[in-house]
């Protein structure tokens, strides 16, 4: 019966950057915007609360962790325009919206191109033991080059390197998140005189071309251990990260048919690896214009529309496929080149559709006249129905919704949308699960499943416990 309400369900989650302009380019300069408060803690408290409120999922908060300065080879329209700059770091606050909330998870994105496994894991798990398990990972690989020079590096990793660095990215972490301590470790007793029993804690013994981590890991496992895992491969390299490694897929592409591919693509990749393809949950990105009628949602769009900027988002997508529009003819039909940028959006634009040819002109506007994303603009019952299309369409799990004007956008889905979908049965009126993992995955446990590629990292008498709890 669980499973069933679960399967039927629609996921929410909410995504933001730490910083004012994100996907719809230019709203900042719409007179009610509050991006600008985003290094407020304030700010981020009450989208917390709010999406807490509506029974979202979680939070899901991007990164770029360098300058968009692709177009015209200069940064300075990202400045103008505010694009993924001033951006703060997307970890810090989250604790403190975990204080004001109980259930909400919290996804952070950080790229495996410039972390290190080891410190990158202690402050993931340090998050999962004070949020209470309430930790996904946005697992990225970076895209601009201004990250690349600033981090060390004297030029972007090529695109599919960069995917190979992340796999043993990943190999490194699982094996302090999941190997390195058993779960009786910590005995925390005094009449024997051992806070932690060190036969119960393994080195990761991780000795690869990328990485190296010998030792232990420092932190005692939190109740997730491995933090949910989000991803957004789109790549044939990147669908196959997806399939073997993402809890959470987040999908991005201008047609629901689009989607429906990638959905299938990965989820039969999944099954080929061993993992049940229902288990990887897929969420579209979507934007919704809501008001309590379809002619107010229609106004409230079209005012919003006003103040997009064609030019910024020209520019972050230039930063986002690594091609200078600026220098090309923008009026000339885009051409798929192999670039180090995220080659899915430009596949989409060049080879997506076969009788349609897209200029970068109107890539830049289509993208900026949909807020970033697929727009469902109307009434509570409008953008309901069409969110429902679109889960049996393209066989979704939920949606991934762009908080393009935020504390304006969550708050108009939570207090018109949500009550229409709960309303219908499609979304929860209260949490069910405690981790994050439980709410997304739906299995009743906060850790990953037996079938997940971390999964073969637990030591052995873990992995026994595991099947041994389970089978009680
Ligand atoms: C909803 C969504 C959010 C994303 N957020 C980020 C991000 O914050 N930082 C980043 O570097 N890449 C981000 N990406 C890009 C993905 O990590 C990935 O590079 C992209 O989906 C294309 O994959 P590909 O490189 O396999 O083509 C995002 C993609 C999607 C669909």
């Amino acid at each position: 019966m669980r499973e069933e309400t679960l399967s039927k369900r629609i996921h929410l989650n909410a995504f933001k950057i730490a910083g004012v302009g994100h996907t719809a380019i230019g709203l900042w300069r719409h007179p009610d915007s509050q991006a600008h408060r985003y290094k407020d803690l304030s700010y981020w408290l009450e989208t917390a609360r709010t999406l807490e409120k509506g029974c979202f999922d979680s939070l899901f908060i991007a990164d770029f962790p360098g300058l968009h300065d692709v177009y015209n080879q200069s940064s300075d329209a990202a400045f103008r325009d505010a694009i993924a700059v001033p951006l703060n770091d997307p970890l810090m606050a989250v604790s403190a919206m975990a204080a004001v909330t109980e259930h909400l998870g919290f996804g952070v994105t950080v790229s495996t191109t410039y972390e290190q496994p080891y410190s990158f894991a202690r402050k993931m798990t340090t998050l999962d033991h004070l949020t209470n398990g309430r930790v996904g990972w946005n697992i990225v690989t970076s895209v601009t080059g201004s990250a690349a020079r600033n981090l060390g590096l004297d030029r972007q990793v090529p695109h599919d390197e960069r995917y190979a660095i992340a796999d043993e990215f990943m190999d490194a972490v699982y094996k302090l998140w999941e190997g390195s301590w058993e779960d009786d470790a910590v005995v925390n007793d005094p009449a024997r005189n051992m806070f932690v029993d060190p036969a119960k804690v393994h080195a990761a013994n991780h000795h690869g071309k990328y990485f190296r981590v010998p030792d232990a890991f420092l932190c005692e496992p939190s109740v997730q251990r491995t933090p949910v895992l989000f991803q957004a491969g789109a790549s044939s390299v990147g669908k196959a990260f997806a399939a073997k490694h993402a809890e959470a897929v987040f999908l991005v592409d201008p047609t629901v048919q689009g989607m429906a591919k990638l959905v299938s693509e990965i989820r039969a990749l999944a099954g080929g690896l061993g993992r049940d393809p229902s288990s990887i949950k897929f969420m579209a990105g979507v934007s919704v214009v809501t008001a309590p009628s379809d002619e107010e949602a229609r106004r409230k769009f079209d005012e919003l529309i006003r103040y997009v900027s064609v030019e910024g988002t020209l520019a972050r997508q230039s930063s986002l496929m690594q091609l200078d529009f600026g220098s090309i003819d923008i009026d000339r039909p885009l051409e798929f080149v192999e670039t180090d940028g995220i080659r899915s959006f430009l596949e989409r634009f060049t080879k997506g559709d076969p009788d349609r040819v897209w200029t970068p002109r109107q890539v830049a506007e289509k993208m900026a006249q949909s807020l970033g994303a697929i727009t469902v603009v109307g009434s509570p019952a409008t953008v309901a129905d069409r969110l429902e299309a679109m889960m049996e369409e393209a066989d979704l799990d939920g949606f991934n919704l762009y908080d393009h004007m935020p504390l304006h956008a969550m708050p108009d889905f939570v207090e018109h949308v949500v009550p229409e979908l709960q309303r219908r049965g499609r979304v929860w009126t209260a949490y069910e699960g405690r981790t994050l993992r439980e709410n997304i995955a739906g299995t009743g446990s906060p850790r990953l499943p037996a079938d997940h590629a971390g999964a073969g990292f637990r030591p052995r008498s873990s992995i026994k416990r595991l099947h041994d709890a389970v089978a009680v």
